[in-house]
């Protein structure tokens, strides 16, 4: 006899559990400030050490995610509250987070047609969007202009793998007799994701040729010039030049157009690692500062900075997606060959999270127009906080180009010990997350901002925080120098 069809209904366990987890991200982003900005309990600490086995026998789901929400709470890095200034880790927008959970919980993965047909739908047009937002050129070929990834080192990674490709395809001859010696430039000031992914595709170490910066940390493009025409004439092949779209350390903005008028003069790859900075390409004020974006092969670009995904998830942007498809193939007896779309092949990545679905909720919430609205929010509270530290005569900053984010500066005369205890004063005081920053020699207080909500008023907090604690430590303000 054949049962009957299981009856079935909406589990409330999960709705239960759910619920949980649901109430304590939405008190962190309602109420930000009554969670610490950073805040680790001694179990958290003795468990790392000395990590807990997991129980024989389980428990209820509701229990299993009341006792995650309480770990959570006991070692949490407060990303969302308002002075939170540390390491470009952004509030997460609550439309990507939800649009993130969906995707996991319907477990699709984009890398295939056939096992997420809405999933590679909405990456295509995630993808699309960006390059469009960003201003890019338009796709040429059939596939997609770029491949999702897990950050912008893979992203980086992937980008080089393309240029070592064209480089191969230049030089059959001198790859064959093993005659060719490929080089890579970038600025001292780039991301050391690059240096790892050279690594990764086998490179010597002395194939990533760093160039130096300007006050600023933009790369200095005689420098850059004069030492392509040194090593072309000592026997080496420029393979790649890469322009960094705002540096992690003070957000400067290369040269693009100078390096990308080399890159051709040279027949090399031209790379923009815009991992953080190109999200700022959204603004027209800022993108006049990007000329020479729409001349690069590839660019990276992490969703999970000014983007506000979470963390995970990067992207490298390029024109032709056959490059990627010819750089990528993939296959198997298992798998039939139907004519569809299956981004598996055209990137590293096999199944794969399904994480534009947070960045396709986000821009479908906010709206393109929204979108720049949060970027400017950002901007706004940097050059408040800039203004605020350059007419304050106890203060110097590094000068910076005034379009991203981030602002570095330390109080005159302070010693590089005291800009240290200062940093961790405020973090452990919880009056603000800020960080440390070595500059050109010197010790400084960094701020990124990353919180679409810190407001200007937010800022000033901070400034007075710190004019308090530097009070503390000199209470005449004519025995600030030395301290
Ligand atoms: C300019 C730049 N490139 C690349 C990366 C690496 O990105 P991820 O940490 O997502 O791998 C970063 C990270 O901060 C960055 O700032």
């Amino acid at each position: 006899m054949i049962a009957a069809p299981r009856e079935w209904e909406v589990d409330p366990q999960i709705l239960a559990a759910g619920q949980r987890v649901l109430e304590l991200f939405a008190s962190v982003q309602g109420a930000p400030e009554q969670f610490p900005l950073w805040y680790a309990s001694d179990l958290i600490d003795a468990r790392t050490q000395d990590p807990a086995s997991m129980p024989e026998h389980g428990q209820s789901l509701d229990d299993t995610l009341a006792h995650a929400v309480e770990l959570m709470k006991q070692g949490l890095c407060n990303v969302s509250h308002p002075l939170y200034f540390g390491y470009i880790s952004p509030r997460p927008h609550p439309a990507a987070v939800l649009g993130d959970f969906l995707g996991s919980a319907l477990n699709q993965t984009p890398g295939a047609w056939r096992a997420g047909p809405s999933a590679t739908m909405v990456e295509v047009e995630v993808l699309h969007a960006l390059r469009s937002l960003f201003g890019l050129e338009p796709v040429v070929g059939r596939l997609p202009g770029g491949v999702f990834t897990g950050g912008g080192t893979l992203a980086n990674l992937i980008g080089l793998k393309l240029a070592r490709e064209q480089l191969y395809r230049q030089h059959p001859e001198r790859l064959r007799s093993g005659g060719l010696k490929p080089r890579i430039y970038m600025s001292r000031e780039g991301h050391f994701s690059v240096a790892k992914a050279l690594d990764v595709l086998g490179f010597a170490t002395d194939a990533l040729v760093e160039i130096d910066t300007d006050e600023q940390g933009a790369l200095l493009p005689e420098q850059l010039e004069q030492r392509l025409a040194h090593d072309v004439a000592s026997g080496y092949t420029p393979m790649c030049l890469i322009g960094v779209l705002g540096t992690t350390a003070t957000g400067a903005i290369d040269p693009l157009q100078h390096i990308g008028e080399l890159a051709r003069r040279y027949d090399a790859w031209f790379h923009i690692d815009g991992a953080a900075g190109l999200a700022l390409a959204a603004l027209p004020e800022a993108r006049r500062h990007m000329s020479g974006l729409r001349d690069a092969d590839s660019v990276t670009f992490d969703p999970c900075k000014w983007m506000f995904a979470s963390f995970g998830i990067g992207c490298l942007l390029v024109r032709n997606g056959e490059l990627l498809g010819g750089s990528f193939w993939a296959g198997g007896p298992y798998w039939e060959e139907r004519g569809e779309l299956d981004t598996f092949k055209m990137n590293l990545y096999g199944t794969r999270q399904f994480r534009s679905l947070g960045v396709w909720c986000l821009l479908q919430h906010l709206g393109l127009d929204g979108y720049r609205k949060l970027l400017r929010n950002m901007t706004g509270a940097a050059a408040h906080l800039r203004a605020l530290m350059a007419t304050d005569p106890g203060y110097c900053l590094i000068p910076d180009q005034q379009i991203m984010p981030v602002v570095a500066f330390r109080p005159v005369g302070a010693s590089a010990d005291l800009v240290t205890r200062l940093v961790a004063l405020c973090q452990q005081r919880n009056l603000a997350y800020p960080s440390v920053l070595e500059w050109k020699g010197e010790r400084y207080i960094r701020v990124a901002i990353s919180n679409y909500q810190t407001t200007l008023a937010d800022v000033e907090r901070f400034k007075h925080a710190l004019d308090e604690l530097l009070y503390e430590f000199s209470p005449s303000p004519l025995l600030r120098i030395p301290l």
